[in-house]
């Protein structure tokens, strides 16, 4: 499984590639916003970071609009991946990016039957909002089994992207459910790797090797 980072700052983009822990960067309208820089620096700095794919969103909401945009942000740089709202209007600008070979994400998904449409279009990705979800009551984990169940069903190539990652428990349940990609806030990102239990089992065997007063193997 693949993880992402959920972001447009790009420190927090090369903390998380340098660390080895993402393949790739998710960021929307919203996320750019808070970049803490100008936007299309943030995505310069980016791109020249992080070598997996990067989703840029759109910000039409008319068909032609989002391919003229689509058309451009993909010629920005071969990681972008351009990220389409999951509309009337953006199902038929997938149909559109899709033919000329351009590589979409669909977004804003909340249901197996929005997710059956974008793969019938073969989009790049799909990426249903877990968070949002779980948030009005919702089950994220079995909306998404059931994208699961029917891209595997009929064999359908879109890759799962589990979005609106709130905690670590949504990427263990990105991965239980089997989907191919998580999108992480940077904070979720940085729990993934800690237990207590870790720091104090490192700890005792420290101070016990040191209180044998035994000559380590070798020096670092
Ligand atoms: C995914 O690509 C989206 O940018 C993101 O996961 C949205 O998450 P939010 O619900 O935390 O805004």
């Amino acid at each position: 499984m693949k993880l992402f980072i959920d972001s447009a700052v790009p420190d927090e983009v090369k903390k998380m590639w340098d660390a080895g822990i993402i393949d790739g960067v998710t960021t929307n309208p919203t996320l750019a916003a808070k970049s803490g820089i100008e936007y299309k620096k943030a995505v310069e700095e980016i791109l020249a970071t992080v070598d997996g794919d990067i989703s840029l969103e759109v910000l039409s909401t008319d068909t032609e609009g989002m391919v003229a945009e689509g058309q451009k942000l993909a010629k920005l740089h071969h990681n972008v991946v351009v990220k389409i709202p999951t509309t009337p209007e953006g199902l038929k600008a997938l149909k559109t990016l899709n033919q000329e070979g351009i590589r979409v994400n669909m977004t804003l998904v909340f249901s197996p039957n929005q997710a059956l449409l974008v793969a019938k279009q073969n989009a790049y990705i799909v990426s249903p909002f877990a968070g949002r979800l779980d948030d009005i009551g919702h089950s994220a984990m079995d909306t998404i089994s059931e994208i699961r169940q029917i891209y595997d069903n009929y064999q359908f190539e879109t890759q799962i992207l589990f979005a609106s990652v709130r905690s670590p428990l949504h990427v263990k349940q990105a991965a239980l459910a089997g989907t191919d990609i998580a999108t992480c806030p940077f904070d979720v990102l940085e729990k993934l790797i800690k237990h207590p239990l870790t720091d104090i089992g490192l700890k005792k065997f420290l101070d016990d090797f040191k209180a044998s007063k035994q000559e380590p193997l070798v020096q670092s």
